[in-house]
């Protein structure tokens, strides 16, 4: 937005009704309004702000939706106790300047009867689809859905979600959406943990103890810098750091090609070190990109 076209703050649309939302995202369109969303699970966090003003300084109109998508949590996670709370989400979105909340029930977008999903076959395999499987497979399905109701040209995502952000990426390639995917950085606390709604779940105890993740990736960047280039040098590491923690069980921690999320030998261009460690009742993630040719 221009300082010449200065944006006349208005209160927040909140909808509720798939069809509403619909078609007021086909009247923008149709008026020739950009239109940037920001897919969330509420609960929000600086992280979500970020995107939210990215979204903002880019659009012409934001829409946040808010939906805790039942899709993605396997029968034994953290669906019933995920954190929620509307109202202050309301509030937060709103001072950002956000002009539509979305938030459907999980009745109207997963009626009875509900069996179509969409999946990316490979690249949801390592990572966090290996110790969450069917993960991704509800995370495409709202997001495709997410985008056919909402109607974007742009969507924003943290790369906190490295996986995810690929993931969400190649479904709009491979299904032709015509939307760009905006990956946002990561935003972390002072003290280096990053940003997540699952962080709510931390003791004070185990909150300092997440703080060996980002050491253990700082220690990893510092590695490559010194010369290091072995990924099993540089994971091994890592891991080793995150086990001194005795509060903290190691998911995986993984050295992979950032593009394919393969496994790599060697750490060159463009290299993830993506990890996910459950400290109490918190599974957490995170991840640097390397570049040893800078
Ligand atoms: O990253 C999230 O909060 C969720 O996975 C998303 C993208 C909103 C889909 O439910």
């Amino acid at each position: 937005m221009s300082p010449m076209n200065p944006r006349i703050p208005c209160p927040m649309n909140i909808i509720t009704d798939i069809a509403a939302m619909q078609q007021t995202a086909s009247r923008l369109r149709r008026e020739g309004k950009t239109i940037g969303v920001v897919p969330t699970m509420g609960y929000f966090h600086e992280g979500h702000l970020s995107l939210m003003r990215r979204a903002r300084a880019e659009c012409e109109v934001v829409i946040v939706t808010l939906f805790v998508n039942p899709a993605q949590f396997a029968p034994h996670e953290d669906f019933a106790s995920y954190p929620r709370d509307f109202e202050r989400d309301c509030q937060l979105a709103e001072a950002e300047g956000v002009d539509i909340l979305f938030a459907p029930t999980a009745e109207a977008m997963y009626p009875d009867g509900y069996e179509t999903f969409v999946t990316v076959e490979n690249l949801t395999q390592p990572l966090c689809g290996a110790s969450r499987p069917g993960h991704f497979r509800g995370v495409t399905t709202v997001v495709a859905k997410l985008f056919n109701i909402t109607q974007p040209h742009r969507a924003y995502f943290g790369l906190k979600d490295y996986q995810q952000c690929k993931v969400i990426q190649k479904m709009v390639r491979d299904l032709n959406f015509d939307i760009t995917i905006v990956p946002c950085p990561i935003v972390r606390e002072p003290d280096g943990l990053a940003m997540s709604s699952r962080n709510a779940y931390l003791s004070p105890a185990e909150r300092q103890a997440a703080l060996a993740l980002h050491r253990a990736l700082r220690h990893a960047e510092q590695m490559v810098k010194a010369g290091e280039r072995d990924a099993r040098v540089v994971r091994d590491a890592v891991q080793a750091m995150i086990a001194a923690e005795p509060l903290a069980w190691i998911d995986y921690v993984e050295v992979v090609d950032a593009e394919t999320l393969q496994p790599v030998e060697q750490i060159q261009q463009n290299t993830l070190v993506a990890l996910a460690v459950k400290i109490g009742r918190a599974r957490l993630i995170d991840n640097t990109v390397i570049d040893a040719v800078r």
